[in-house]
């Protein structure tokens, strides 16, 4: 028995020296002095990492948070660690879509451009099916919803602040994501499945809206940043938290290694031709076989009218 739990150690140990000799790090050293990047759920986990590296480079960094207790605290952190004293913190919380638009209001006052929005905060609640008061499945308002509605208010203010990117954080979990009906997009089941039709929503919205904004200097990229030890796991249910737990050491990347691909998607010169697509490990990947053949504008146009936008809104 010590035998084998010293064969899984070794092997598992093997596998880490591989999975951290073989991390994928962005390489650009692009300044972002002058620039201003949005971040959402940056206090915490990959987001905090991207806010983190954007301060480093000089940017203006927004902290686009729901609590602003542990905001707060992020932001102090980042601007003793950086130096860099224009990071701010601003409210938003993505289950609500007034806050969404209070939060844009909030914005388009204060800030006289924006480069850089990342669409990073996402919850991976399973089987509660709560809804918001907005009447939507909580998970699909947080992970994709709210970012939409959110993108698409600030599209004004990024093409007056051209080039500028928008970076949709998404997963693996939308290659396997089952039983996506674009009639049926607010109607998800209550497993894991629906936080994969949030993902690959990302994905196709990220698609879209670079259509939509060919040749505006707004350009849009979904990232996925792999496995990545976060509190996103704290919310799953006990057994995927437990296995989470016990395996994260030897499989899972840091949170600063998980930001590399979005930063990545951010901040590297050049990859305009790649507007639109899907990267990981900093590479653009083949799009997914379930993201072909989708009806494109029926899916944008049914989001459209579940976040309520007006006609002068659109993008
Ligand atoms: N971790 C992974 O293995 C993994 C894999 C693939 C993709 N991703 C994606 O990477 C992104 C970041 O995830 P993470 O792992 O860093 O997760 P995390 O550590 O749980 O951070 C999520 C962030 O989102 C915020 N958030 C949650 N609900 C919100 C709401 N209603 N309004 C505003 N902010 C809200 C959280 O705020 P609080 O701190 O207040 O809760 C937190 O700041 C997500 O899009 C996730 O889907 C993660």
């Amino acid at each position: 028995m010590l035998f084998i739990i010293f064969i899984i150690i070794f092997l598992c140990t093997i596998i880490k020296i591989y999975l951290t000799l073989t991390i994928v790090r962005c390489k650009s050293q692009t300044c972002l002095v002058g620039k201003t990047a949005l971040i959402t759920g940056a206090n915490t986990g990959i987001g905090y990492e991207i806010a983190l590296d954007f301060a480093k480079r000089g940017a203006r960094v927004i902290l686009a948070c729901r609590n602003e207790q542990k905001a707060r605290e992020a932001c102090r952190k980042i601007i003793n660690e950086t130096g860099n004293e224009n990071v701010v913190v601003k409210l938003i919380d993505l289950s609500s879509f007034a806050s969404v638009r209070a939060f844009v209001e909030d914005v388009k006052r204060s800030e006289e451009r924006l480069n850089i929005l990342v669409n990073n905060a996402a919850i991976l609640e399973v089987g509660l099916n709560s809804l918001t008061n907005d009447g939507n499945l909580l998970v699909m308002q947080v992970n994709y919803f709210s970012p939409f509605l959110l993108t698409v208010l600030l599209t004004d203010l990024m093409r007056k602040s051209k080039p500028s990117r928008i970076i949709n954080l998404t997963s693996v979990m939308a290659r396997v994501a089952h039983g996506f009906n674009v009639d049926k997009i607010n109607n998800v089941e209550g497993t894991l499945n629906d936080y994969g039709i949030t993902k690959l929503c990302m994905i196709l919205f990220t698609l879209e809206l670079a259509k939509r904004l060919d040749k505006s200097g707004v350009t849009a990229y979904s990232a996925d940043p792999g496995l990545v030890d976060t509190e996103i796991f704290k919310q799953t249910p006990r057994f995927i938290n437990l296995l989470a737990q016990s395996f994260k050491r030897f499989f899972f990347k840091t949170p600063e290694e998980g930001a590399q691909t979005p930063i990545h998607c951010s901040v590297t010169k050049g990859i305009e031709e790649c507007n639109g697509e899907n990267f990981i490990d900093c590479q653009r990947v083949k799009r997914y076989a379930i993201v072909e053949n989708q009806e494109m504008t029926k899916f944008w146009n049914i989001t459209e009218m579940i976040v309520s936008l007006k006609p002068d809104e659109i993008c």
